[in-house]
């Protein structure tokens, strides 16, 4: 087993009216004055804004709202919130909603006390030094933003999608009640459980294969979220199968199925194209390319796949490690049709893709040709076109 570092300091309050807490959280994080952020409808609809406004009110804490995120969060929605915490002394950072709340909350902390352009510090350039502290209301399990140190954000100009990670973004607490996520459409539902099992994917499927205690957590939550999603798109307000999906959410990307492993990410990145330039939910790009990837990288560690699809696929151990490596790709895409995932491009965009839009893409993930992705194989900008052409 490799050496490993791990670092999950998120306080987490799981289950019915945790989000009552929310006022005591935030004093106790040493919060005053908060910027409340969310995005859209659905937590003004649910009731759940108001309910959390009352507890801020009701516990003397101040605060300025902040909504309209959409998926996929944006960088001028980031710049707005810089604006409104420097002229209004926020001082702390409360996202009540999913992974793109939570992203836009972890770019704006970033930016908060930070010179330069924020953008900068998605491209890499530079690192900011001091950031806002952040806490969370979750209401998607999905892209486990809550205890990761990633952010995700879009900028409009290029439709550029990059990623900034840095353990300051990790929340200060994360509430999280299953009861919140009832709401949730099947398709966004979907979404969410592919994002967490690719997740999970992203380091299970690696160079290194000697971590059985980490394979084996990787199995369960794969398993559990499995044969938990097919429950809840039954029956939405299953209060057991939303619990064990949330959880599973969190474990799958607070790094405890990657310790000791190398990791891959390559889907991940492969995906970012596709979500910037057709703003496509993250949780269905992933679906739609990981077939082709897995089928593209699998060579490099066979037995790992092989394993992978009996412990997790239930094939039966009968044939060569190929043959039941293609047989578990094969099982793994036929669940996620089960889900009403796409497992393709054109079952993604509802049109072919064109030459042009794959080149585009794949010179954006490899900066021009400059940069390579993967840690199971590593990808150039060749073999990026050609994931994406086998996933067309
Ligand atoms: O905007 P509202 O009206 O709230 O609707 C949202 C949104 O349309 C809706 N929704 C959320 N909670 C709901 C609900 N609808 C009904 N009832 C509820 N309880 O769901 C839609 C999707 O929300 P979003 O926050 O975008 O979903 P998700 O959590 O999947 O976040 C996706 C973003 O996270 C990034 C992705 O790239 C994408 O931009 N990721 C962030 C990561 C991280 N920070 O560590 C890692 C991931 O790999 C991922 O890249
Ligand atoms: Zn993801």
């Amino acid at each position: 087993m490799k050496n490993f570092k791990y670092y999950a300091p998120t306080k987490v309050v799981f289950g019915k009216d945790s989000e009552l807490s929310v006022a005591e959280l935030i004093k106790d994080f040493g919060g005053n004055k908060v910027l409340l952020h969310y995005g859209g409808k659905s937590a003004e609809k649910s009731g759940l804004l108001n309910k959390i406004e009352n507890c801020l009110q009701n516990a003397g804490i101040e605060y300025v709202k902040l909504g309209g995120v959409v998926p996929n969060p944006r960088l001028s929605m980031v710049r707005t919130g810089i604006e409104i915490c420097k002229k209004e002394n926020i001082d702390f950072l409360l996202a009540v909603g999913g992974g793109s709340v939570i992203d836009s909350c972890k770019a704006i902390s970033s930016g908060r006390f930070f010179d330069g352009d924020v953008w900068d510090l998605y491209l890499k350039k530079t690192r900011a030094e001091k950031y806002l502290p952040i806490g969370c209301v979750l209401t998607i399990p999905a892209a486990g933003s809550e205890m990761s140190d990633g952010s995700v954000i879009t900028n409009e100009e290029g439709w550029l999608k990059k990623d900034y990670c840095v353990d300051d973004f990790r929340c200060k607490f994360a509430i999280m009640n299953p009861e919140l996520t009832y709401t949730l459409p099947a398709w966004q539902t979907s979404c969410g459980v592919t994002d967490m099992m690719m997740h999970t994917f992203e380091r299970y499927f690696s160079k290194d294969d000697d971590m059985e205690i980490t394979n084996s957590i990787a199995e369960a939550l794969l398993r559990t979220v499995m044969s938990e999603a097919h429950k809840v798109l039954k029956n939405p307000t299953d209060y057991n199968s939303r619990a064990q999906i949330m959880w599973a959410g969190s474990l799958a990307h607070n790094d405890l199925t990657g310790c000791g492993t190398t990791g891959d990410w390559a889907t991940h990145c492969l995906e970012h194209e596709l979500s910037g330039l057709f703003d496509v939910s993250h949780g269905a790009g992933l679906a739609a390319i990981w077939g082709s990837w897995a089928r593209y990288c699998r060579c490099e560690n066979m037995k790992q796949f092989a394993r992978f699809a009996v412990n997790v696929m239930q094939v039966n151990n009968v044939g060569s490690d190929e043959e039941l490596a293609e047989l578990g790709i094969r099982a793994m895409e036929e669940f996620f049709h089960s889900i009403g995932m796409p497992t393709n491009i054109k079952e993604l965009i509802g049109r072919d893709i064109t030459d042009e839009e794959i080149e585009l893409m794949a010179d954006k993930c490899s900066d021009g040709g400059t940069s390579t992705i993967g840690g199971l194989k590593v990808l150039t900008k060749n073999d990026m076109i050609s994931i994406y052409k086998m996933a067309r």
